[in-house]
């Protein structure tokens, strides 16, 4: 298409899809239908997790639960039960360990079904200091954070984009949007995680899956226990979030096949101002907010600070825009960008550097080497 034509295209879209956000701001988007889908929780044994399996409890859906605390997902099961789930399933899985993760995987489409919508949502955090931590934590964050979630999506996904029909959802935080002092290990797991989520949303949008939906959370602190101890310097701008609330807003997000869900909402304004402020206006915007602050009674498992120390972008970035813009609005602009076929013809590094052994990805696949 000419580059006038298209460039009107997207204004006329533009418009049109703010206008669209405007009213769905006065008139909510319709709940889907959620009955006879195969609900998958990871981290179902407590917090966030099982209030999630509490809240689809009612829906009519097959819930199945996945935690390494078997005393948690009976509590979860029995809680469930009480609330009107007929159907529920609970595994003990390790998710940080791939093999156990593809082996309870094949048990659950054995013994359940295809899961039809996957949540993502145990998470773990040292609450260390960088050169605190040992490399063995900061391994195990990544392996249950960031890692898990590539094996559960390799294990689920083909028989989602198979039917086109199917849901994905990430627990992440906004410690994956915004760098955090002393949670080095656990944001950059964060961000990892949202970078996934996300890049593969837009694969199975450029390859027509677009009944496969995705929902990327990314909440302030919880109070489930996760960060016991931390605080808020202005509670009323950053509150520390209600797991009810937290739990009924990611139903929500769910139900109305929302895209990304930032909690509480003046993140999204939080968000836009890292990536468009000046080093110096952004240091002295995280030292108000409270971002360098020590506060004694933070223990262990818990991080040091409130909030985020900034980033150093100069520039005003696309970035700013992604989580204000509507969702709809974003996938058009990055089409009008290319940005859906930026790896066309992209087939690896041509100057090779260093080659190395890896394993079939199917049986078809005679690569058994990368370089
Ligand atoms: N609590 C917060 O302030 C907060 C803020 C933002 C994001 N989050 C994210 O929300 C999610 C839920 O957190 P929460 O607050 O409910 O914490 P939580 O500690 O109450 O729940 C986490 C659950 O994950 C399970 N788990 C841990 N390692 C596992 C593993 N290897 N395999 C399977 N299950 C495992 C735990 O047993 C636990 O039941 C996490 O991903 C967390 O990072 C939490």
């Amino acid at each position: 298409m000419n580059f006038l034509l298209e460039t009107l295209q997207v204004i006329v879209m533009s418009i049109y899809y703010n206008m669209e956000a405007f009213v769905r701001l006065f008139i909510p988007p319709k709940n889907k239908n959620v009955t006879g889908e195969i609900v998958l929780i990871t981290g179902a044994g407590s917090g966030i997790g099982r209030l999630l399996a509490e809240k689809f409890a009612p829906l009519g859906v097959s819930l199945v639960l996945w935690d390494i605390n078997q005393e948690g997902m009976e509590e979860t099961s029995r809680l469930v039960q009480e609330k009107g789930a007929t159907k529920v399933h609970y595994y003990l899985c390790d998710c940080s360990d791939k093999s156990e993760v593809y082996r309870v995987a094949d048990k659950v489409k054995r013994e359940v079904g295809d899961v039809s919508i996957l949540i993502n949502n145990a998470g773990i955090v040292t609450g260390r200091k960088f050169m605190d931590a040992p490399d063995s934590l900061i391994e195990k964050t990544f392996e249950v954070n960031t890692m898990a979630h590539f094996w559960t999506y390799k294990a689920f996904l083909p028989a989602m984009t198979a039917n086109n029909h199917g849901h994905l959802v990430s627990i992440a935080s906004s410690a994956g949007l915004i760098g955090v002092n002393g949670l080095a290990d656990y944001c950059a797991s964060k961000f990892a995680a949202i970078g996934f989520a996300e890049s593969v949303a837009l694969e199975l949008l450029a390859t027509g899956k677009d009944g496969v939906k995705t929902t990327i959370v990314c909440p302030f602190f919880i109070n489930t226990g996760m960060f016991d101890g931390c605080t808020t310097k202005w509670p009323l701008l950053l509150p520390v979030l209600d797991p009810d609330y937290v739990a009924n807003k990611i139903i929500e997000a769910i139900l109305t096949d929302q895209v990304y869900l930032l909690l509480p909402r003046t993140m999204y304004l939080i968000i836009g101002l890292k990536n468009s402020l000046r080093w110096k206006q952004a240091a002295l915007l995280g030292k108000y907010l409270g971002a360098f602050e020590n506060p004694e009674h933070c223990n262990q498992k818990v991080i040091n600070v409130t909030l985020a120390e900034w980033g150093h972008h100069n520039t005003l970035s696309l970035a700013v825009f992604q989580h204000i813009i509507p969702a709809k609005l974003g996938i058009l602009l990055g089409m009008y960008l290319g940005a859906f076929n930026f790896m066309d013809a992209f087939k690896g590094r041509v100057k090779k550097v260093h080659c190395f052994e890896v394993e079939p990805v199917s049986p078809t696949d005679n690569q058994n080497h990368r370089c």
